[in-house]
């Protein structure tokens, strides 16, 4: 069975809220999908066991690109760590009307393929409420599934 690991930083909910909706169709395609809140995390957990790692994380700056402040403390600890080929991909909820439009998702792009990561799939990059989104939420899971 496929492994997927979900770890995720939210303040308000809606990460977690996409988390779950990704969890709920990778499980339907036959994946055992892990969910981590990123303050239970350690950078341990991107080595494996699983197939593929899927980051959440929301923007909270202004001028600037800023993680969500639980995902801030957990990527200053991704200095020096190697990724070998890892899968992964990255998403967010956001606001289209600030200048960095989940600015966190390209944000964190760089930096895993900076440590040696694999993108399998573009960011997802989810415009207000993710309720409103299902469809694009399950359709990015399904893709994932189908790239592994
Ligand atoms: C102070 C502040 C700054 C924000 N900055 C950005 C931003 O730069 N880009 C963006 O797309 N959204 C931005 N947002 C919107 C949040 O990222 C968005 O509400 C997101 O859904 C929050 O996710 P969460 O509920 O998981 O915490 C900002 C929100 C606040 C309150």
């Amino acid at each position: 069975m496929k492994k997927a690991l979900i770890i995720y930083g939210t303040t308000t909910g809606n990460t977690e809220m996409i988390a779950e909706a990704i969890k709920q169709e990778l499980d339907a395609a036959g994946f055992e999908t892990g969910v981590r809140e990123v303050t239970a995390a350690s950078v341990e957990d991107l080595s494996g066991p699983q197939d593929v790692l899927l980051l959440g994380c929301p923007a909270y700056g202004d001028d600037e690109v800023e993680l969500q402040e639980d995902f801030a403390d957990f990527y200053v600890k991704l200095d020096g760590c190697e990724l070998d080929g890892a899968n992964f991909a990255v998403f967010a909820p956001g606001d289209s009307s600030y200048t960095h439009f989940c600015g966190s998702v390209d944000m964190l792009e760089e930096k895993m393929e900076s440590m040696g990561g694999h993108k399998v799939a573009a960011g997802l990059k989810i415009d207000g409420d993710p309720s409103d989104e299902n469809a694009a939420i399950t359709g990015w899971a399904r893709e994932i599934a189908s790239r592994l």
